[in-house]
């Protein structure tokens, strides 16, 4: 099958893996996927343009020798791009102590030096995965730009009154949202929590009342250590620009890494 509008080939049924075992499994798999792998075409519609060579990203078009202004500068762009609906929008990794990764979007509440906020339930997975390994990686894609931001570092709460203040900012149903879900955890039915919304609404959608923020939500602080700009580029040249902060060792020799400011280094990564 090819998509001919969509930028995606699929090749459904071309490579099918061992002979139909549904009795064998117990489970009621459908004969026409099982086994089946869907193989992207590469030279079909996924290949698409980049950017031109004028439009390499050097040392030289860095912001500031910090990766803040850059992140603010790309990050900007991205909010004022027509087709970018959710800018703000970033693949948040987690593992837990033994190193098992998760991976979800969240969305990114607040940016500056000091790091980058995002708020979620402190039960959930992430927030479990973060309580007993507080160390997480952020990675943003712009696709209409071809540009893409990693960033690597630790984890904190935020203070409780950032939390509150957050949280009360938000509209009444995503505060009543937040409380009736047990962000996570398995749940009978769609209309088990329709239902405790109801209770809340009843309680307090006239506004005479605030919600209370739940203890178990509230935001997070991801404190980078390292920040990669990533600029994708037609002839596959990709440009990546990384930033880490200096440690005793790193000895700046202005080829391969370079003097950045504040604490940070910085240096190109090969594509
Ligand atoms: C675009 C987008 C933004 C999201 N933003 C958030 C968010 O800011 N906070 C949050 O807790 N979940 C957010 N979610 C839902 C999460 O992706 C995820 O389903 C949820 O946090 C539970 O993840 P966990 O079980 O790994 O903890 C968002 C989902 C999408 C698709």
């Amino acid at each position: 099958m090819s998509g001919d509008s969509a930028s995606l080939s699929v090749d459904i049924g071309v490579v099918r893996h061992g002979p139909h075992v549904e009795g064998d499994l117990g489970c009621k798999c459908e004969e026409s996927w099982f086994g089946v792998h869907i193989k992207l075409q590469p030279h079909v519609g996924m290949r698409t343009k980049y950017k031109g060579e004028s439009e390499a990203f050097t040392e030289e078009d860095l912001k500031g020798k910090e990766p803040f202004s850059q992140f603010r500068e790309w990050f900007e762009e991205a909010c004022k791009h027509p087709s970018i609906l959710e800018a703000n929008a970033v693949c948040l990794a987690t593992a837990t102590r033994d190193g098992i990764p998760s991976a979800r979007q969240v969305l990114l509440k607040g940016y500056g030096t000091d790091g980058f906020r995002f708020f979620t339930n402190y039960d959930s997975r992430k927030g479990r995965e973060l309580a007993e390994n507080p160390r997480a990686a952020l990675n943003f894609y712009w696709e209409p730009l071809k540009k893409a931001v990693r960033v690597e570092g630790h984890v904190e709460k935020l203070s409780a009154s950032e939390s509150d203040d957050y949280f009360h900012s938000r509209p009444l149903p995503s505060q009543i949202g937040a409380v009736v879900s047990e962000q996570s955890k398995p749940i009978a039915s769609r209309n088990v929590l329709i239902s405790r919304e109801a209770v809340m609404m009843e309680q307090y959608g006239e506004g005479s009342k605030q919600v209370p923020r739940p203890k178990h939500w509230g935001g997070y602080l991801v404190v980078p250590e390292v920040i990669e700009f990533w600029q994708g580029q037609t002839n596959r040249i990709h440009d990546r620009i990384q930033f880490r902060r200096q440690k005793t060792g790193d000895e700046p020799d202005g080829i391969l890494l370079h003097q950045g400011d504040c604490g940070w280094v910085y240096e190109r990564l090969s594509p």
